[in-house]
């Protein structure tokens, strides 16, 4: 019985900084942001939202539009990078909100944890939900995995221009009508490092972003590399001599820390799976350059970034390599439909791979593609690090979901703040009860602590009808 998304819905907050506004607040060309980055609307979390009432609104949603009950769910995944609680599960949180509309310990049946590996934890949670229903364990009950993230830099770093905020809600089910996973071919990579974490009690990560960017191509490809023997060895890809198997793959979702990165992350992984093949005289031609090699093709990622000549020369190789007609092809069909979301949204860390996909099958849905038997490839990354490839196919009912998306509505209506307000909102000046917005039909965070200690840190919320 095949396993995977049934639905999904999102939660963005209403609140947005405007690129020109923040490109003129920190003297940065409009520019950089708007294709260096590919970052027009960065959504923000209001004073009264957390990354807990985001997924709560997201699930939901998820919830109402699939007449789902609770005593239908067998288990509420949370997965972040935006932790409220050293010890207690986000999930906790959710399950209380929910419980205020569904009535007291309507959830209580249910199971799941709070999930943590950075930006990848998402997928791992969905990787374990979808387990769950295939070993027979889910007693026809299916799973929400809710991914939630507030992506949040220092002020004036150059993360800042990469933030954002949201949640994706998914409906973990057998014979989903969205997309089933591919069987034995999820294929993961692990590593320790420090490209970017953050410390107990700091609110914005540490960052080496140029060695984050790297990282992450690395171990996505290197999971890719393991997916590919899985995939040919499960027999749902068959390769000739002169194909590669992102030829079979008829899109490809990455994680998306901004719509650039998604770009570059397809010229890597199409320039590592190209350039055995007879095709790739054929691009270097269309460039006019060899492809660089670095002094130390074995080097570490230090030694690689170091290696300043060779940086530069594959820099422009890589730019070169992208305005191919081999590469805006795949790039076109494949991809670009997955990135508009994340222009107008930004980083959501966990969710951002997700809201590409939800981006992906509305965007595509427009062209008037039919849809059904298309394979979708994930390349999932999370630094610390981890990397995920995995694959599922696009099922013959998704019309009714996918006719019913869409972006701007399911938003809704966005208001535009000043950079002054929102460096408010960044140095958490406005409490809860100082929020820009009035809620309507949403979970808002009403309360932290109490009088006596011992409510330190108690997070109270309710529904705004
Ligand atoms: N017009 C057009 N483009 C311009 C420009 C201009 N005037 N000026 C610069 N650009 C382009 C640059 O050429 C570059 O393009 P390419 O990537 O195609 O080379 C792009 O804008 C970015 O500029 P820089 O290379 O100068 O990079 P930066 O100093 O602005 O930093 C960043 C970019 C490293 C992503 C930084 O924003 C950052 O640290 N972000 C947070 C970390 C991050 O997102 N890392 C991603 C991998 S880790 C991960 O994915 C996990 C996660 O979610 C955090």
């Amino acid at each position: 019985m095949p396993v995977g998304i049934d639905d999904m819905a999102i939660y963005v907050p209403k609140l947005y900084i405007d690129y020109k506004d923040f490109a003129e607040a920190r003297g940065i060309d409009p520019q950089k942001l708007e294709y260096g980055i590919g970052i027009k609307k960065m959504a923000l979390a209001d004073a009264n939202q957390d990354p807990a009432s985001m997924a709560a609104n997201a699930c939901m949603r998820l919830m109402k539009n699939n007449d789902l009950h609770p005593q239908d769910i067998g288990r509420i995944y949370v997965a972040t990078e935006s932790g409220l609680d050293e010890s207690k599960a986000m999930n906790s949180f959710v399950i209380g909100m929910l419980e205020q509309v569904y009535g007291e310990s309507t959830l209580e049946h249910a199971g799941g944890i709070e999930c943590k590996f950075a930006c990848v934890s998402g997928s791992y949670a969905l990787y374990d939900n979808t387990n769950w229903i295939r070993a027979g364990e889910s007693n026809d009950k299916a799973a929400i995995v809710i991914v939630s993230d507030i992506a949040k830099y220092d002020l004036g770093s150059a993360g800042e221009y990469t933030q954002g905020a949201g949640a994706v809600a998914l409906l973990i089910k057998e014979n989903p009508r969205l997309v089933a996973f591919d069987e034995r071919v999820t294929s993961t990579i692990i590593k320790n490092e420090y490209d970017f974490y953050r410390p107990f009690g700091k609110e914005t990560p540490l960052v080496n972003g140029l060695y984050s960017n790297l990282l992450y191509l690395i171990q996505v490809r290197k999971a890719l590399e393991t997916y590919k023997e899985k995939a040919l060895k499960a027999g749902i890809i068959v390769l000739r001599d002169d194909e590669s198997v992102t030829d079979h793959i008829d899109y490809i979702s990455v994680h998306l820390p901004y719509r650039r990165m998604g770009e570059k992350a397809l010229a890597y992984l199409l320039r590592h799976e190209w350039r055995h093949l007879p095709r790739w005289k054929k691009i270097t031609e269309e460039i006019g350059m060899d492809e660089p090699v670095p002094k130390d093709p074995r080097g570490t990622i230090e030694s690689i970034l170091a290696d300043v000549e060779f940086m530069k020369a594959d820099e422009k190789f890589r730019r070169a390599f992208m305005i191919t007609k081999y590469y805006q092809d795949v790039f076109d069909k494949k991809m670009a439909s997955s990135l508009q979301a994340s222009a107008v949204i930004g980083n959501l860390y966990t969710a951002s791979m997700y809201m590409g996909l939800r981006s992906l099958l509305e965007f595509e849905y427009l062209k008037n593609i039919d849809l059904y038997g298309k394979r979708i490839g994930f390349g999932s990354y999370g630094s610390g690090c981890s990397a995920m490839v995995f694959s599922g196919v696009i099922q013959e009912k998704y019309k009714e979901l996918v006719s019913r998306m869409n972006l701007d509505r399911d938003i809704g209506p966005r208001t535009k703040i000043s950079i002054e307000d929102y460096e408010k909102l960044h140095k958490n000046t406005r409490k809860y009860n100082e929020a820009f917005l009035d809620a309507e039909d949403e979970f808002i965070l009403v309360n932290i602590g109490g009088k006596t200690a011992d409510r330190a840190g108690f997070r109270e919320y309710c529904y705004a009808g």
